[in-house]
């Protein structure tokens, strides 16, 4: 038989002098015995011994899509135009599963699983004969897991979007998915619709596949992932069901086989320039309060040198151009038409505000990328100066409450600026009465005790919320005020936690506060009645308490056995709490960070 023959005549020289990676598992001169055992089980699903010991790219496709990863599920079609592309430009496609995570429905909070994700992934990386791999991202933590992955294992690997949700609609109304969900609680809190309606409305959000389709973490993550280098420039914004974003699954395929003969690394892409680049961007794309946690996660397994303050003292100043929900009006079908992300990069490029010469994954730098990019709708995408709002990034801040926390100050809404911080006296500074939660479960009983003393000049305080008090650290900073406060028109009031709040908030909380009252921070001995002090321009939160007494309150809550957090549920949750650092250092495994370039080892 003709295929046998050509079996025995061995397998095809290497197309490159370089042997790759899989050479390791396929084409092992020194232990033949191994080559065969590695390469027998391959076969049985009907690859060739000839395509095996080719020496062509084997390629992985990570795939986090799966029914029950809805935002990802479309990457299962999305794979197939992956393989071609990585089959037509010389390479071998093997498509494996990821741990799922999905952000709408995985409990506690999907947060618990990046890490997970990123362990799972870099075993997987690092163990099979994989020379790179194209990272299927989209919900919230998939790509930074898959980033953090990446970074750590550092074989050739390019991220690929699964996309955003076309525009939902409520009637004529753009309804974004996330904000749907605040905006129908409020109205349901306040009596405004009915049980039925309310689930109608918060359906509204999610009119196809894709991922969310507001500018939240997902979007936030994927546009971040394009800054940085490590997707196809243009791909991060094109929606999930658009024809393009099939053929950018094709084009992805092909080049990461090009990247591999390159021998193109995530350590060559994601440098301090492309971090910085990130910050920046994330200002100007009105991005998630969960983006500084994952890029400052990214970095550390990288070993790039980045904190909370970059992101205050590079990103701050910048200004918000694209007018996208929750800071702005839009949703991803118009910032796609828009220009989607090359058109922002050529409009801080132009301003001369990027690092112009990052490498990215095709080989080019962020300037060859990006320039003469440009904005096909100035309504959505505006020019460097006349944006949306100047001084649009995170504020970092710090005091006796916290030693690190962040505002993002882009969902200032008029109202919130107009009431707590345009105070002639005292600008940009407001003090208030804290009414203390003690997790969101303590925040949906008490809300609306009327025992509970809020009034509308009361601060929220969400604690138990951190990695620890809540494994994963929850999303719930972002609290809305008490029913009978709503139909007074009181929509919002300042809320500080040591949770996070979902990218879709529009919210202007102070979140993230490290250390949270679970690992001994100021806010576990905060009571209801204390009074707190924001200073912007400072970047201070204190408490009006004497060290003495907050000294006492910390010995009565140690000889009661310390704030307390709820038992694990689980042998992970037990294990994260463990290992896993605050939100103030990206949240990460303390000590898988000393792994690095671990395929190089
Ligand atoms: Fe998955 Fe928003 S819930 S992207
Ligand atoms: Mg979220």
């Amino acid at each position: 038989e003709k295929k046998l023959a050509s079996f025995k005549d061995g397998p095809a020289p290497p197309r490159q002098g370089r042997k790759l990676r899989s050479a390791q598992w396929f084409n092992n001169e020194n232990n033949p015995g191994m080559t065969a055992l590695y390469i027998e089980r391959y076969l049985n699903y009907g690859m060739t011994r000839e395509e095996l010991m080719s020496g062509k790219p084997v390629i992985g496709i990570a795939q986090s899509g799966s029914d029950i990863a809805p935002c990802n599920r479309h990457h299962l079609e999305l794979a197939k135009r992956v393989r071609e592309g990585i089959r037509s430009a010389g390479g071998i496609a093997f498509e494996f599963p990821t741990h799922p995570i999905q952000e709408s429905s995985r409990r506690p909070t999907a947060c618990l699983d990046r890490n997970l994700a990123y362990l799972g992934l870099v075993e997987i990386l690092y163990a099979y004969p994989l020379d790179g791999v194209v990272l299927l991202t989209g919900c919230d933590k998939t790509t930074p897991a898959a980033l953090m992955a990446a970074a750590t294992v550092n074989i050739p690997a390019i991220c690929l979007n699964v996309g955003p949700m076309l525009n939902g609609y409520m009637k004529d109304e753009l309804a974004g998915s996330g904000m749907v969900v605040w905006k129908g609680r409020e109205l349901y809190a306040a009596g405004k619709i009915n049980r039925e309606e309310f689930i109608d409305y918060v359906s509204r959000g999610a009119p196809s596949v894709g991922h969310c389709n507001t500018m939240g973490t997902a979007s936030t993550m994927n546009a971040l992932a394009e800054t940085l280098g490590m997707a196809l420039p243009g791909s991060a914004a094109i929606p999930a069901p658009y024809r393009e974003r099939g053929q950018c699954a094709y084009e992805t395929g092909e080049r990461i086989v090009e990247m591999v003969h390159a021998d193109r690394k995530p350590s060559d892409i994601m440098t301090r320039e492309a971090f910085e680049n990130a910050i920046i961007t994330n200002t100007a794309i009105g991005g998630s309060t969960n983006a500084p946690i994952h890029i400052n996660a990214m970095a550390k397994h990288i070993g790039v040198e980045l904190s909370l303050d970059d992101w205050d003292q590079l990103g701050f100043h910048f200004p918000l151009l694209l007018n996208m929900q929750p800071a702005g009006e839009f949703l991803a079908e118009e910032y796609f038409r828009a220009g989607g992300l090359p058109a922002i990069m050529a409009e801080l490029l132009e301003a001369g505000k990027l690092r112009p010469r990052a490498l990215t994954c095709n080989g080019k730098t962020v300037e060859e990328n990006v320039r003469g990019q440009q904005s096909w709708n100035r309504k959505i995408i505006r020019p460097y100066n006349e944006p949306l709002m100047a001084d649009a990034g995170f504020v970092h801040l710090r005091g006796t409450l916290f030693n690190s926390a962040i505002m993002k100050t882009c969902v200032i809404s008029p109202a919130f600026r107009q009431k707590f911080l345009e105070n002639p006296n005292d600008p940009n500074a407001f003090e208030g009465m804290v009414v203390v939660f003690d997790g969101p479960e303590d925040y949906h009983s008490r809300l609306d005790d009327p025992a509970t003393p809020i009034d509308d000049t009361s601060i929220l305080v969400m604690r138990g919320a951190g990695p620890l008090g809540y494994p994963g650290a929850a999303e719930v900073v972002n609290m809305h005020p008490p029913a009978r406060l709503l139909r007074q028109g009181v929509n919002s009031l300042p809320c500080i936690g040591d949770g996070r709040q979902s990218g879709t908030s529009g919210s202007p909380s102070i979140l993230n506060a490290s250390p949270e009252a679970a690992a001994g921070g100021n806010l576990a001995i905060l009571r209801d009645g204390d009074r707190i002090r924001v200073d912007l321009t400072k970047r201070q939160v204190d408490i009006f308490l004497a060290p003495e007494e907050i000294e006492r309150r910390h010995a009565i809550l140690h000889a009661h056995g310390g704030y307390s957090v709820p038992e694990n549920q689980t042998p992970w949750q037990e294990i994260f709490r463990r290992e896993t650092d605050q939100l103030s250092e990206g949240m990460v495994l303390r000590d898988a960070v000393k792994y690095q370039r671990v395929a190089q080892r």
